[in-house]
């Protein structure tokens, strides 16, 4: 079930287009990354979505709210650079953010104990912010952000900026806070989107290019190729080999054949066969494999 369907979604600036017509759902209790590369449009979608910035076009439906309900009652915003009070404590800042959110006094004090407690910062509740280390703040961040339950938490690069140690935290700390909420957020690093992720939007240039449940895109995006150097006339070599019908496709690139198979086992066989028997002047014959790894970067590098 959907959290939110998101239509036709389109934000200008001044002419400039940055968001170009999305449509996806965000699936109840998943952890949902949002991969692009710098400029993709990833910050904007997601100030939509929460509410600080108004779309130009389409519309953002969560299921769960009225009409004419807030809908920040329902979502939690971390953004890609959160600013806090660095002279406040940990503590002092998420009973002021609890009071925003129209808690009581009370019930701001115990949510941000039991905050601390959950983001892994219990132990620093009461040290200065300005002392706490880059990962103590995006969880403090984290936890300003769950404070008033939401459906749907909202991370904007939350890890980014962060050391291998820090990252380590927040992945983690992401992980377990799955178990209470959905989660959207947006990184430039596949790694980061693969390690925790369980559905992918990839998004660039103001578009959504894939998306979907991130083993199948994995899988989607793993297929076999051959790799086939010929020293002589390759382009004659084509129409041969595409007569296999282990064969998809097969086409020539700076005078290397690229093979794409649909079992590698019979094509490595009957080609070497075809070779031997036909006695081709065969310089490379090697397997290679495209991964999501290499669809990102072919998207990233443009
Ligand atoms: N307030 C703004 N005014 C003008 N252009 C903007 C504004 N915010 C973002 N953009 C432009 O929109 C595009 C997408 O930006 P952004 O959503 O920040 O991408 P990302 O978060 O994926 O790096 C970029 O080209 C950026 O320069
Ligand atoms: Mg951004």
């Amino acid at each position: 079930m959907a959290v939110v369907e998101v239509r036709q979604l389109e934000k200008s600036f001044k002419g400039k287009e940055a968001v170009k017509g999305l449509d996806f759902e965000l699936q109840r209790g998943k952890v949902i990354a949002l991969l692009g590369p710098n400029g993709a449009g990833k910050t904007t979608t997601l100030r939509m979505l929460s509410g600080l910035l108004k779309p130009t076009k389409g519309t953002i439906r969560f299921s769960e709210t009225n009409e004419n309900e807030d809908i920040r009652n329902h979502i939690g915003f971390l953004p890609q650079y959160p600013s806090f009070h660095s002279w406040m404590t940990g503590k002092e800042f998420l009973i002021y953010v609890g009071q925003l959110a129209h808690l009581s006094k009370d019930e701001a004090q115990e949510r941000a104990n039991e905050l601390l407690e959950k983001v892994g910062i219990a132990n620093a509740a009461n040290q200065r912010i300005g002392k706490y280390s880059g990962g103590m703040k995006q969880r403090l961040g984290i936890a300003q952000a769950m404070i008033h339950q939401p459906q749907l938490l909202m991370l904007d690069e939350p890890v980014s900026s962060l050391d291998p140690i820090g990252r380590r935290e927040v992945l983690q700390l992401m992980e377990e806070l799955k178990e209470q909420t959905t989660i959207l957020f947006s990184t430039h690093i596949l790694g980061d989107a693969e390690e925790i992720c369980d559905d992918l939007l990839l998004m660039h240039n103001g578009k959504i290019l894939e998306s979907g449940p991130i083993k199948e895109l994995q899988i989607k995006h793993q297929t076999s190729l051959l790799e086939i150097i010929i020293e002589e006339n390759p382009e004659t070599y084509i129409d041969r080999l595409k007569a296999f019908e282990s064969i998809e496709d097969c086409k020539l690139e700076k005078g290397k054949l690229l093979v794409a198979v649909n079992d590698m086992d019979k094509a490595r066989t009957q080609i070497l066969q075809a070779a031997l028997q036909e006695k081709w002047p065969l310089i490379k014959f090697e397997l290679r494999r495209t991964t999501l790894e290499e669809m990102f970067m072919k998207v990233v590098s443009g």
